[in-house]
């Protein structure tokens, strides 16, 4: 299984590798932690159940959709996930989602993500990525921008979250 070899800001070795079923709870863990933080996803509640989580990474290893996950020293820090667009004739497309655990935002693990993205998406043939954020995610736009993703489209109040109204922008990036 390909496994993919970055380094962290910190000077730490980034590794992205494909999930396996023992990463499950750390995902799910993880995405609750960020949908709890009610800032940077459309999800009002966090319902994940570890055995969700299973089928997606055992479903994941059959299909053209990926999971990844990146390691510090053997420990989970963030995953990613590739999922083919749903109409037949956009299968060459696929949808990207990405969390970085709190407390190693910054490190360059989101990077190692989605560079170890690209090269997992070309290798299945997809020939574009596409993906959409919070307008005030700062953050994801600026790691978005920096690996060449272009914006494309924004939705006016597309969500509603507890604090109000937040526009949605809309990203891709053609693969060479
Ligand atoms: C957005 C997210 C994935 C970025 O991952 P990360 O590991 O923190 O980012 P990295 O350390 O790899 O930084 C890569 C680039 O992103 C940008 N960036 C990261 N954190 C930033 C911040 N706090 N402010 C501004 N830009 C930032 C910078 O351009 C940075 O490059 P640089 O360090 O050379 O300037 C991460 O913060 C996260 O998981 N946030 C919560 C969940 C989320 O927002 N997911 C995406 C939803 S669309």
């Amino acid at each position: 299984m390909e496994r993919y070899e970055y380094q962290g800001k910190a000077g730490k070795e980034i590794i992205v590798r494909h999930a396996r079923s023992s990463d499950a709870e750390d995902m799910r863990a993880e995405f609750c932690r960020v949908v709890e933080e009610s800032k940077w996803l459309p999800i009002l509640t966090a319902t994940s159940r570890r055995a969700d989580w299973i089928d997606w990474i055992h479903r994941a290893i059959h299909t053209r959709e990926f999971l990844l996950v990146a390691t510090i020293l053997d420990s989970y820090v963030g995953h990613l996930s590739l999922q083919p667009e749903e109409w037949g004739a956009s299968q060459h497309v696929a949808k990207l989602g990405i969390i970085v655990k709190q407390e190693m935002r910054g490190h360059g693990v989101g990077r190692a993500l989605m560079l170890a993205a690209e090269e997992v998406a070309i290798s299945n043939n997809y020939e574009k990525i596409i993906l959409s954020t919070f307008a005030n995610n700062v953050a994801a736009l600026q790691l978005y921008e920096s690996i060449g993703y272009s914006k494309v489209g924004k939705r006016l109040r597309h969500f509603k979250m507890p604090k109000g109204y937040i526009d949605e922008i809309l990203m891709e990036k053609l693969l060479q």
